[in-house]
Order: structure tokens, then sequence, then C-alpha cells
């Protein structure tokens, strides 16, 4: 039996700017993870995942094509220039929470991968697992940008720009992020399409905002690069009010935010597609335990937190 890991993520920096070409930052979130099985099957039952957490059970060669788990063993065997005609049992299980912004999908995907390259004596670069599983993003997310494919197959921070390509970077200090989840699903097909539409009607309405969270991206690059908390704290307040422009906040992000930055947090975002999902706040060892407080207070059902490093 193999196993295989694959951590969740969260954008730090350009969550829908990125779709319109703007870079953005992302980084893995390792206290979540998808872990994968991949064991012989009986004889005859062909390849079978299942995945308890998800309520899916799928044989892949009866599944519908669209059905990301049946098509990313697909794309991995196709890859490996391995037949579909195996006997094999893939577990899925995993810890990052669906729909919220924390890449379960493409860690889902990831792990799969690796399982199933583990299993089969194969060997595949990050770079070659990022393109397959982005595949799948398609069929999750309709139109993905592709950094959270990037993002948890290189296990590092990225700086990334569709279509153009991505860069690992350097964090010049550790830092802190409190990950604290509203509660409310967030499809991020629907709210990319939402935007998409609002766009297409009036996009000089909608440039400006790009333009300042994508610059607001490259300045924050910066910042973590310099090690710099303060000016990163700043710039995440900043994108938190252009996202709100852009009409993918609600109530319930905001008042998150709020109580994180009440809580001392340096500065507080959401983090994702938005509508519901996550939002992220700055913390440092001395403000951790209050801003989770104040979160939890403000109705976050669930906070981690996670060093950025
Ligand atoms: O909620 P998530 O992590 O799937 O983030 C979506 C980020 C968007 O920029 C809104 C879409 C994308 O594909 O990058």
């Amino acid at each position: 039996m193999t196993i295989a890991h694959a951590p969740g993520k969260v954008i730090l920096f350009g969550e829908h700017a990125v779709v319109y070409g703007r870079p953005a930052i992302a980084v893995p979130v390792s206290e979540v993870q998808a872990q994968v099985h991949a064991e012989p099957g009986e004889p005859g039952q062909g390849i079978v995942v299942d995945a308890p957490d998800l309520g899916q059970r799928v044989v892949v060669c009866d599944a519908a094509e669209e059905n990301p788990l049946a098509a990313i063993v697909r794309l991995a065997l196709v890859a490996m220039k391995r037949s579909l005609n195996l006997d094999l049992t893939v577990t899925v299980t995993s810890t990052i929470p669906i729909a919220r912004g924390m890449g379960s999908g493409a860690a889902i995907s990831t792990a799969i991968v690796r399982a199933l390259a583990a299993h089969l004596n194969h060997w595949f670069s990050s770079r070659t697992i990022s393109d397959l599983v982005y595949q799948t993003e398609v069929l999750y997310h309709g139109t993905p940008s592709g950094i959270d494919n990037t993002v948890i197959a290189f296990e590092k921070p990225v700086y990334f720009v569709k279509e153009e390509g991505w860069e690992v970077f350097w964090v010049g200090r550790p830092f802190l992020l409190a990950i604290a989840d509203t509660g409310i699903g967030s499809s991020t097909r629907e709210v990319v399409g939402d935007l998409r539409r609002r766009y297409e009607a009036d996009p000089a309405r909608y440039e400006p905002l790009f333009d300042r969270a994508g610059a607001i991206a490259v300045e924050a690059r910066t910042a973590v690069e310099q090690g710099r908390p303060e000016a990163l704290g700043q710039l995440m307040n900043e994108n938190h009010q252009l996202l709100c422009d852009m009409g993918v906040s609600s109530q319930e992000l905001d008042r998150l935010v709020i109580a994180a930055r009440e809580g001392g947090a340096l500065g507080a975002k959401l983090s994702g597609a938005g509508w519901g999902g996550n939002m992220i706040a700055l913390v440092t060892e001395e403000t951790r335990s209050r801003v989770d407080l104040m979160l939890r207070l403000a109705g976050a059902t669930h906070v981690i937190v996670t060093e950025v490093k």
C-alpha cells in the first residue's frame, strides 16, 4: 500500500484580479491535508476511488467524464502510459474543509496523482502534477486561474500570473496567519461567474480595482521577502477593501475581518472566492490567542493558525 499527502492553501493577495491577468500570491497550509492510500483491489473490480468524506465511491470505468475523482485517475494513468485496466482501490480522506477556498479539490487531485505514481513506481515532476491537477480544476471551478494546483503541487509560497507563469519566493521572516471559517460554503464557480457578468457590463468600473489588487500583490511579495509584517498587514486591509468593492465579500466575512483587527491583528482580509469561506488575519505570538477569541465571538466556526515560512 502507498500513502501520499497534499496540503491545503490560502490565497494571501490578488484573488479575482488573478483571473483577469493580475498577479496573486498563495501559500500552502500544511495544518490541513488530503491523504490518499492506493492498494491492490479484488480481481475484476477495476479502479475504485473511495472518498467517504466527500460521500463518493466511484468506479472509474463507469464514472461520468466530468467526475473529478475519476478524471484525475484517468489523466494520471494516461500520463504514466499505463492501462486503465487495473484492479486498484484508492481511498481519499481529507481534513481540508470543502468549498472554503482552501484548495480541497486541488489537494485531493494532487494526493491521488502522487499515490498512483508511488504505487506504480513512476516519478512525476511537481510541474507535471500541477498541469494534470489543473485539468481537474476546470471540472471543479469552470475557469480556474491555476493558482491552486501550482501552490499545492509545489508546496511553496507562489507568486502567480495566469498564462505567464509563477515563481516560488522566499519568506524573509516567517509569520503567522489565523485562518477563520465563516461556516458558509462558497462556490468559486458562482462567485467568479457573477463577477464576470458584472465586469462585462461595466469593465471600466472593475479594471482599476484589479490593477490596484495586482499592484498590492507585487508590493506584498516584497514585504514578505523583506520580512516587514506591518507593511503586509496594511496591504491586507487595502486588498480586503478592494474585494468589498468588487462585490465578493459578505457581512459574515466583514464581521470577522473587523473582529480580527480589533483583536490586534496587523491586517485581515477575505481569502479565496468570497461570499463565504475563509478570511485570514496576520497575527503574532502575542496576539494570536486574542484574535482567535475575537474571531470565534464574531461567529467563526473554525480557526487555525499556520506559520508561513
Ligand atoms: O476560493 P478559492 O481558493 O477557490 O479561490 C478562488 C480564487 C479566485 O481568484 C477567485 C479564482 C481563481 O481561479 O483564482
